[in-house]
């Protein structure tokens, strides 16, 4: 109790403090970047860190006359540690945006300190469908797992697909995506015949995918989150489970950009349903995934990364509307209402902030590993236009 009511305090001071003259003088505009840099969920980090540095390369660190400074911290993605960041980033750096989260339980974490001190909560990676309602403050530019789950429920059953096992993540957007895949196949005349679910920290997929040989479906869905799908795929392929006759479907955090080319071969063919690849082909996704590499020493840019381009793009274009009428740095109230309702086309197509969910709509994309230019691809091959979060609209 008494906690709480110091940090009510703290918060309540530091944003006074904020308004005050003093601070006005100060026009730097921070954005506190809180990210698992180390840890399981590493390969977020990075990617994210690496295309909001993309970003501000590209569109320089002044916006309005603002100076923007992008301050990251690593969580290591213990929602705790979040917390503790996201608190210390508001009262001691006066940040003007919290972004980043590359877990659910560390955007949800954050949102009590978002709605407390009106700082605008830019979720970039996680992607549990409730995240935005943990806080008014919350925006994303990542994804939802029923947006990309229902894609794949529709596609199954057409191609001679009837009978699935589904193995999830048991946290948020594993059972979001079990949830949402499982209603679909079912209102499609398809079947989820057992649901299976795999701890999120340091998970044993064996024991699992044996219960799948087993069971002998035509095919495993799978929702592992990013960083987690190369050991999936190879137990899957450990286990001779594709020559048994069971295909692997999944979402794209399975087949991740960042370590699908390692995967092997043995993924050729596994089709998945997502909102990014770094194969879709477009300009403006060719000129980034292009840039990100350059600067990045060929790195190719994964969804994740994409989420933290957006997620810049957002905040700056944000900034741009509020920012240039001199004196004080805008409040987090007028950041928000300039984020909300912006449109614009990302590397993964056309996306749009929905002013009222403050979630983002996007395209999602029917894909298949292939192999272009000697490397491992998901090539898109169909797209379904203008996705909101199926979670939304119920
Ligand atoms: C999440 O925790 O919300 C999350 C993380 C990684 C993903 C998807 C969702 O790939």
């Amino acid at each position: 109790m008494q906690k709480r009511s110091f940090l009510h305090a703290a918060l309540a001071a530091g944003v006074v403090f904020a308004g005050s003259a003093a601070m006005a003088q100060d026009s730097t505009f921070r954005i506190g970047l809180i990210l698992p840099m180390t840890g399981q969920q590493a390969s977020t980090g990075r990617q994210i860190e690496a295309a909001a540095k993309l970003y501000m390369a590209q569109n320089g660190d002044t916006v309005a006359g603002r100076k923007v400074q992008l301050i990251v911290k690593d969580d290591t993605s213990l929602p705790d540690v979040t917390r503790r960041l996201a608190q210390e980033l508001v009262v001691n750096d006066k940040v003007n945006v919290l972004a980043g989260f590359g877990i659910t339980p560390s955007a949800t974490a954050t949102a009590p300190i978002a709605t407390q001190s009106k700082t605008p909560e830019v979720v970039m990676a996680a992607a549990t469908s409730s995240i935005t309602e943990a806080s008014p403050y919350i925006v994303r530019t990542s994804f939802t797992l029923p947006q990309v789950s229902v894609a794949l429920a529709d596609w199954a059953p057409k191609n001679g697909i009837k009978t699935v096992v589904t193995l999830v993540s048991d946290y948020g957007p594993g059972i979001d995506a079990e949830k949402y895949f499982k209603e679909r196949l079912q209102f499609n005349g398809g079947q989820v015949t057992e649901a299976l679910r795999v701890p999120l920290r340091n998970p044993d997929f064996a024991p699992f995918l044996q219960k799948v040989r087993d069971a002998r479906p035509d095919a495993l869905f799978v929702f592992v989150p990013s960083g987690a799908g190369a050991a999936v795929m190879k137990q899957f392929l450990e286990r001779g489970m594709d020559k048994a006759g069971i295909r692997l479907i999944a979402t794209g955090d399975v087949t991740d950009d960042d370590q699908l080319n390692d995967m092997g071969d043995g993924a050729l063919g596994v089709v998945t349903s997502h909102h990014y690849s770094a194969a879709h082909p477009s300009a403006a996704n060719r000129k980034f995934v292009e840039a990100f590499g350059k600067a990045n020493k060929g790195m190719r840019p994964n969804f994740m990364a994409v989420g933290g381009y957006d997620g810049m793009r957002v905040i700056y274009e944000a900034l741009k509307k509020t920012g240039g009428k001199g004196g004080a740095n805008p409040s987090g109230d007028a950041l928000l209402a300039a984020m909300k309702g912006q449109i614009f086309e990302s590397p993964r197509g056309p996306v749009f902030i929905d002013a009222q969910t403050r979630d983002i709509v996007q395209n999602v994309y029917l894909r298949k590993v292939e192999k272009k230019d000697g490397e491992l691809y998901n090539v898109e091959f169909d797209v379904i236009k203008d996705v909101k979060d199926p979670g939304k609209t119920k």
